[in-house]
């Protein structure tokens, strides 16, 4: 049977930290689905269908990757794609209890899902989404941290700096 994972978040935006968890992913199983949440309290700074977009780019010369986005329990969308694994990132122990709960809790939920963390590259250890808008808003350089359409995004969306790289 063809293993599938889901790798749930809500990349806003996608990092070069996310792309190297998912190329790991892509070499181990048979379909990887990246799957942006939808209903999220949090404003994100892009939309659902930017992310969508800038996610498909990223991927693309990734084989056995998707994209799509989800409503509701994850557990629920795994369900619907016959998938059963949860794919999430681990870069420092600081995200292990956080992710050790929603692991705990989608295993209470479906005990059939098994949550499979991977390890990023240590160049990426300290990054994050919040941290790449955060430097993208005071005009600083995110070459080698994100995609060029990611950078050229984010450069649109704050109205682009000198210190940002040239579009
Ligand atoms: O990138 P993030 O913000 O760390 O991703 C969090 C995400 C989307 C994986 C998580 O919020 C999620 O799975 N939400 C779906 C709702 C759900 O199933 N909640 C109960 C189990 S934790």
């Amino acid at each position: 049977m063809k293993q599938i994972a889901v790798y749930p978040g809500t990349f806003d935006p996608v990092t070069n930290g996310h792309l190297d968890l998912v190329r790991r992913a892509s070499e181990r199983f048979d379909r990887v689905v990246m799957a942006i949440l939808e209903n999220e309290d949090k404003t994100p700074l892009f939309t659902v269908e930017e992310r969508i977009e800038l996610l498909k780019f990223a991927v693309a010369d990734i084989p056995r990757v998707e994209v799509d986005s989800f409503n509701g329990l994850l557990v629920d969308y795994l369900r619907q794609l016959n998938a059963g694994v949860i794919l999430r990132g681990i870069r420092a122990v600081s995200d292990f209890e956080s992710e050790m709960q929603m692991a705990m809790m989608n295993r209470k939920l479906a005990p059939e899902v098994e949550t499979v963390f991977l390890l990023p590259s240590v160049e990426y250890s300290f990054l994050s989404s919040r941290l790449v808008r955060e430097v993208a808003r005071l005009g600083g350089s995110l070459t080698g941290l994100v995609p060029v359409e990611v950078e050229q995004a984010l450069c649109k969306r704050f109205g682009g700096t000198e210190k940002m790289a040239p579009i």
